[in-house]
């Protein structure tokens, strides 16, 4: 594992260098994406790298972790509706190979199809994960079993706090959602962690350096082989 340790804009450049460089390498690289606050620098700095003809994303792929149930897809809060917004609406990555969970279909059959739609597109190469103050990745909250695969989920009290900041109270914010498994995840061939802010620094610290436990979803990373994990000072000084 390998980690860095700078300023919240250096990272959201670095990190981002770090999905550049791999679409340099390989043009029909399958992304897979996150949502929340942390993204948002790396994916404006992935936004200025195209728009100034430094990186093109016309072959490659995507695949979002998760999507809150119940949000119809255009609903200002729904996770399509935020990478519409914050990404997708301003680079060249074809529409036809962006996949976000449904929040609303959540039959057995499109949960499972999740997963082999991602081994249909060859794997994710590089899986961009945030890291809830919980230790959840993904909405993979506390307990998650560590094999599970693309799954409907209830979500925690603590996250529903976290995520109320975007919503007009708690009670707005859904109660279940939709998300990538432990195992889905882990099978990205390699996966970027990156977390801001002191509210983050306990889990950062369990999640590195603790045992390996469902009871810190983002321990299993300590099991990947390839992660590169990218934190601003606070969320590093419990480490
Ligand atoms: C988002 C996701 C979540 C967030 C986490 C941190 O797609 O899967 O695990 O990454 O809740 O959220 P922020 O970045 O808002 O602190």
């Amino acid at each position: 594992m390998h980690i860095v340790v700078d300023t919240e804009a250096r990272i959201a450049k670095l990190a981002a260098a770090q999905f550049i460089c791999l679409i340099h390498q390989k043009p029909d690289a399958v992304l897979g994406l996150a949502t929340g606050s942390t993204p948002l620098g790396l994916y404006a700095e992935l936004i200025r790298a195209y728009t100034a003809g430094e990186v093109t994303f016309a072959g490659a792929a995507s695949f979002n972790l998760d999507e809150y149930v119940g949000l119809p897809e255009a609903h200002e809060q729904s996770y399509h509706a935020f990478m519409q917004k914050n990404l997708f609406d301003h680079i060249d990555l074809p529409k036809e190979r962006i996949h976000i969970p449904s929040g609303i279909d959540r039959s057995p059959e499109q949960l499972s199809g999740y997963d082999r739609a991602i081994a249909a597109a060859g794997g994710v190469d590089l899986q961009l994960l945030g890291l809830g103050c919980n230790g959840h990745i993904g909405f993979n909250e506390p307990g998650t079993p560590f094999e599970t695969t693309t799954h409907l989920v209830q979500l925690s009290e603590s996250t529903r706090k976290a995520n109320a900041r975007f919503f007009a109270g708690e009670a707005e914010v859904p109660g279940e959602a939709v998300t990538m498994g432990i195992k889905t995840v882990m099978n990205a061939k390699s996966i970027v962690l990156v977390a801001f802010g002191a509210a983050k620094a306990e889990a950062v610290e369990r999640a590195l350096r603790g045992p390996v436990t469902p009871d810190m979803p983002a321990s299993v990373l300590q099991l990947h082989p390839f992660v590169s994990v990218y934190l601003d000072q606070e969320a590093a000084s419990k480490l």
